[in-house]
């Protein structure tokens, strides 16, 4: 029997009816390489939903036509465009009468899974009565919402709960992980997982002999009960509460207090739940995590951008020195599909590399034989042999501008003539470097943080001489490495370690005044920071702390505090030697409590933030980042900057710029010449005179 759906056109939607009158909406959102749920794709589906209402077929699968995926989830562009909670309780509404439409349709429907089936994606398969996803290391399925500060809007979470029950459906939305499609079926969001071979069979046959649905077994269902359910919520808000403040992160507490209040009575919890998304939504957590979100979406669009420009792709990485950055920067090229190699002077060096790359791999990959494949990719390489077959050579030896333009000498005649040659300098200038290459163009700084396998950003340095060409080689490698690239300029410290630095200095001279070094720590992640300032510097290492101050007080107005010298002096180094500032056990630093009737100075926290804020002024002055935007994008993913606050130069025009510019003048009349506010004020203080 004919539905007549196929005779819809639709720009998003394509239709299918098969002679089993099964109808297939194949998602394909147009001018999008990825499936999103924007309006525009909702309004479609509820017409074709709406058609099929009228005239049910035999079944009906909903699934993807891009490679890359189901569907990632709603289209955050549109999230940032609600103008007050009545219009976003009204997208939200909207969004769930769509789902209900699906949940509600005389037929049996499926949810036919591969790639990305996140947020709003997973929320639309919950609506179907089944799922199937495809059994590969590319599908992923989760509910990320509270990673923008909210929770899943459309029914997702009712329908987590009743598919998964409390404690694993809270524990998904409240984490925002994404899992295989083995952990999905194990968790009961899926049916089956089964190999790509089989997927279209398995619908088939799901549709032709509908399983009676599974109801969730009775210990897991118990959970729900209104006697129990304080006493559950109560533990859960306890350890959601060591992760995140409600006053930051108002989303985990909304979820958990939906679940509370409404598990009993599905209806009032949908109602519920779009009005707690919509209040979520339009705060300020949201917006900014949305505005990170954004920032991050810029920052690959620049790798994507080189990417497309490339003629060939890099196939091949030479890196040099295989200390702490280099012997990790090779493990991740390689763990990223690059076939490396890696050269040092020594033997024990490079066999050190291999034995941090083994326990990377092991870590992230977990089977054997993925772990073998990956490590057959990094080949140490003693003499350099690989260094003439490289398509990117990164120079990673010891912080020395004569060892690194006599190294820079030997190797550019052996390099192919289109060789990329990058330097993860933190501190030489790129031009200084350049002075004895053939062709200094080739030469950009690729500065990756440490620890690399867990830092997103890499500053793409870009010296006077690099061609605008090859920084965009620079950004597409970087991203291809699944890292975020941020350009800036050559000029001493870059954007990071510059900003990052009077911070540190501050907490150091906070702390040579006699204020607790937890009080200091915990003042900063009050603030929003992942991590205070003293036990980051023990993180990172003083000598690498000390080396970096002493190298920006050439050019910047920072005077080195002597607490940090004399610690380096006596080979307290921090972490690495289990005493800097705090004495370290286990690998975590012994915060001793402070006294308590100790009051910490008023001012405490803005002279930590407030010395960031103004050194991000002077960069932008400086022109080392191009916008304010980038700026805030480089110290979120370069320091953990408070995402929820959107980034220091969001925090500064959020809180008025003149009300900032005043505050660090009184620090300035109080503890002198280092809070002066930077020249580069003025545009800022003008601009918020502008917007009245
Ligand atoms: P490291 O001292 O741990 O390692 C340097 C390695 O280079 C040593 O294994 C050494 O044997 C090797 N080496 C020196 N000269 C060589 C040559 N001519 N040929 C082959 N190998 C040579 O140093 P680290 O910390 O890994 O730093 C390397 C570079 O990365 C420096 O430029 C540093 O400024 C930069 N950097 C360091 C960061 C850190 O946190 N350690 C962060 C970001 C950048």
């Amino acid at each position: 029997m004919d539905t007549g759906i196929t005779d819809k056109t639709y720009q998003h939607w394509h239709l299918e009816q098969d002679e089993e009158n099964f109808v297939w909406l194949h998602l394909d959102k147009a001018d999008s390489s990825t499936n999103t749920l924007s309006e525009a794709v909702l309004t479609e589906l509820e017409d074709a939903l709406n058609h099929l209402h009228r005239q049910p077929p035999h079944g009906l699968v909903i699934c993807s036509a891009k490679k890359n995926g189901f569907i990632a989830g709603a289209d955050i562009r549109e999230f940032t465009h609600f103008e007050s909670q009545p219009a976003a309780l009204d997208a939200i509404q909207r969004g769930q009468r769509v789902f209900n439409l699906l949940e509600t349709i005389d037929c049996p429907t499926l949810a036919l899974i591969h790639g990305y089936c996140l947020g709003g994606g997973l929320e639309m398969a919950l609506a179907c009565r089944y799922r199937i996803a495809e059994d590969s290391p590319e599908t992923r399925l989760g509910l990320p919402e509270v990673r923008l500060g909210i929770h899943p809007g459309f029914g997702g979470t009712v329908r987590a709960l009743e598919a998964a029950g409390p404690l694993i459906a809270l524990n998904i939305m409240l984490t925002g992980r994404s899992f295989s499609a083995r952990a999905a079926k194990k968790m009961r969001l899926v049916h089956y997982a089964v190999p790509q071979r089989h997927l279209l069979n398995a619908a088939r046959s799901m549709l032709r002999n509908p399983p009676k649905q599974a109801p969730l077994p009775w210990w897991l269902k118990i959970l729900n009960h209104r006697l129990l359910r304080p006493w559950i919520a109560k533990y859960m808000l306890r350890s959601v509460a060591k992760k995140a403040a409600r006053a930051h992160y108002p989303a985990p507490y909304a979820l958990i207090d939906l679940w509370q209040r409404y598990a009993d009575d599905r209806e009032q919890m949908l109602r519920e739940e779009a009005v707690s998304v919509a209040n979520l939504l339009v705060g300020k957590t949201a917006q900014n995590l949305i505005r990170v979100f954004n920032l991050q979406e810029t920052l690959k669009e620049r790798g994507r951008k080189g990417e497309r420009e490339q003629e060939n792709k890099p196939k091949y990485v030479h890196v040099i020195g295989g200390g702490v950055m280099g012997g990790d920067i090779a493990a991740w090229c390689a763990l990223q599909g690059y076939q490396v190699s890696i050269q040092d002077r020594e033997h024990e060096t490079l066999g050190r590399v291999i034995q941090r790359a083994f326990g990377l791999y092991r870590k992230r990959l977990k089977k054997p034989r993925l772990i073998s494949t990956t490590l057959d990719r990094l080949m140490p390489d003693l003499p350099g042999h690989a260094l003439a077959r490289a398509d990117v050579v990164i120079e990673a030896i010891f912080e020395d501008a004569g060892i690194k333009q006599q190294l820079f000498r030997e190797i550019e005649p052996q390099m192919k003539a289109d060789a990329l040659l990058c330097t993860n300098t933190s501190s030489i200038p790129l031009e200084t470097l350049a002075e004895v290459l053939e062709k200094p163009e080739r030469l950009v700084g690729l500065h990756f943080f440490n620890p690399v396998a867990k830092m997103p950003l890499i500053e793409i340095v870009r010296g006077q001489n690099s061609t605008e060409e090859n920084v965009q080689r620079a950004s597409a490698f970087a991203k291809s490495l699944s890292r975020l690239p941020l350009p800036v300029t050559s000029s001493p410290g870059f954007l990071v370690n510059r900003v990052l630095m009077p911070y540190l200095i501050e907490a150091v001279i906070l702390a040579e005044e006699g204020v607790p070094l937890k009080v200091i720590d915990e003042e900063a992640v009050d603030f929003g920071m992942p991590m205070g300032p003293i036990e980051l510097a023990d993180t990172v290492g003083l000598d690498i702390c000390l080396k970096v101050a002493d190298i920006l007080s050439q050019n910047m107005d920072i005077s080195v505090p002597e607490r940090l010298r004399t610690l380096v002096d006596r080979g307290q180094l921090g972490k690495k030697t289990g005493q800097g500032f705090y004495s370290f056990k286990k690998g975590k630093p012994i915060k001793t409590a402070a006294n308590k009737d100790y009051i910490p100075p008023v001012d405490l926290q803005e002279r930590l933030i407030l010395r960031m804020v103004n050194e991000v002024i002077a960069c932008l002055r400086d022109g080392v980042v191009e916008t304010a935007d980038l700026a805030d994008a480089g110290i979120i993913f370069g320091t953990g900057f408070a995402p929820f606050r959107g980034g220091p130069m969001h925090y500064l025009q959020d809180r008025g710029a003149q009300q900032v510019y005043k505050m660090l003048e009184q620090l300035q009349q109080r503890y002198g010449q280092r809070f002066a506010p930077d020249a580069g004020w003025q545009p800022w203080l003008e601009q918020e005179e502008g917007n009245g």
